[in-house]
Order: C-alpha cells, then sequence, then structure tokens
C-alpha cells in the first residue's frame, strides 16, 4: 500500500460525501462511497422483483449484478442509476440489504480490493474504521443532530424535514442495531459533530486533522 487509507464513517446524511470528496481532492486520491455500493445492490434488488428481507435471492442478486460505482455515476446491470439509488424505494429497502451478513462479506471484499488497486484513498460508510479498514491512517466519525441532518438532506433534494427525520432516526436505529458490522464509533476514531458548522467549516477542520497528522506524506 503506498497511499493514505482515510476511513469516514457517520449515520445517515451526516455530510460524510462532501467532506470525503473534498478530502480525497485535497490529497490527490480517490474516493469510495461504500454506501452506494448497498445502494446499488437494493436498487438491483428492486428491479428484479426480489424481496429484500429474503437473504438467499438477495445474495444470488449481489453476487450476479454488474455494478461499477463511480465517484461520479453509478451503474448497475447496464442501467445509470446514479439518481434512483437516492430514491425513497431504494433509501427504504437498503438497510435490509446493508444487514445481509453474505452481502457485506462481498461488498467489503469488493472494497478492499479497490483500495489495494489504488494503493490508498478514502472510503466512506458505516463499518469502514472498525471492520473494513482498523488500520486506516486516519478515522473520522462525522455526526450531526437528527434534526440537522433532515434538513441538509431536504435542501439537498426537497421533501419534508418532519418526514425526512423520522426517516433518518428509524434508518439510524437499524443500522446501529443490526448485528453484523452496526454503526458504531471506533475508539480509534475523531468525532465530528458538525451541526452547528456549514460545510466549508467541516472541510477545513477535517483537512486540519488530516495535516496534522501528515496523513498522506504532507502532500
Ligand atoms: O448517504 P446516506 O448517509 O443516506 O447513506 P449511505 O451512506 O448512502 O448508506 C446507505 C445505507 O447503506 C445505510 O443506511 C446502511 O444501511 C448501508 N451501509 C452500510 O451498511 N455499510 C456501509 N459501509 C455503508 C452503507
Amino acid at each position: 500500500m503506498t497511499g493514505p487509507v482515510i476511513a469516514i464513517d457517520g449515520p445517515a446524511g451526516a455530510g460524510k460525501s462532501t467532506v470525503g470528496r473534498a478530502v480525497a481532492d485535497r490529497l490527490g486520491v480517490g474516493y469510495l462511497d461504500t454506501g452506494a455500493m448497498y445502494r446499488a445492490v437494493t436498487f438491483a434488488v428492486l428491479r428484479r422483483g426480489v424481496d429484500p428481507r429474503d437473504e438467499e435471492a438477495v445474495l444470488g442478486v449481489a453476487q450476479t449484478v454488474e455494478m461499477t460505482v463511480g465517484e461520479e455515476r453509478v451503474m448497475v446491470d447496464g442501467v445509470d442509476a446514479t439518481r434512483e439509488i437516492r430514491g425513497r424505494e431504494v433509501t427504504s429497502a437498503v438497510s435490509s440489504v446493508a444487514a445481509n451478513p453474505a452481502v457485506r462479506s462481498l461488498l467489503v471484499d469488493a472494497q478492499r480490493s479497490w483500495v489495494v488497486t489504488r494503493g490508498g484513498g478514502v472510503v466512506e460508510g458505516r463499518d469502514i474504521g472498525t471492520v473494513v479498514f482498523p488500520d486506516a491512517d486516519l478515522k473520522l466519525f462525522v455526526t450531526a443532530s437528527p434534526r440537522v441532518r433532515a434538513e441538509r438532506r431536504v435542501a439537498e433534494a426537497g421533501g419534508d424535514v418532519d418526514e425526512m427525520e423520522a426517516s433518518i432516526i428509524e434508518r439510524d436505529r437499524l443500522d446501529s442495531t443490526r448485528e453484523t458490522s452496526p454503526l458504531a464509533v471506533d475508539p480509534a476514531a475523531v468525532t465530528l459533530d458538525t451541526s452547528g458548522l456549514s460545510i466549508d467549516e467541516v472541510v477545513a477542520a477535517v483537512v486540519a486533522e488530516v495535516e496534522a497528522r501528515s496523513v498522506g506524506g504532507g502532500r
């Protein structure tokens, strides 16, 4: 491994993607959104008419789906799913798919290969610092109050703040209480509560953290 591995975890809508992309740009390394991988499998599950809670059938989909999760675009079985993976249907089914241990194991292998191939990178998700890359050079846990997270999502994508807040709280609950790789704060992670900060301030705080540790070889 030549470059740094930076793990960014945190609950739904905390601003991980914005922070992750900015840090990756700053360090000149790649960025992987692992949530988009779970969403892409969920999209294929729904498209094939499979019940997201049918563990065996969902694993079958994960094993056969052709997906490319790029920084700009997500392709699933030859279809551009970039927008649809963020939609309400996928969002309400994704926690079931992500609770499937065999699916997790497949995706975790793919995430590790991605980092090995690129020689490092910024990887974002729920279990990156705890399970996928326990030896990451820097682990961040990015969070914010459910209300603030809901307001940010609604500003981006529209909708009702109360409904969004309820959906975020429910997804956090499912993600934190599942048996396999639940959302949890790694003891070595730096926690960043972004509730009172603008995105620019969050990025500045993370970049300062990265530079203070000379992650990325002082690039
Ligand atoms: O963007 P948002 O915060 O809404 O969620 P996401 O990062 O796109 O992740 C969507 C869902 O995938 C989460 O609610 C988790 O159920 C699951 N996920 C996971 O289990 N492990 C990861 N490393 C990343 C996402």
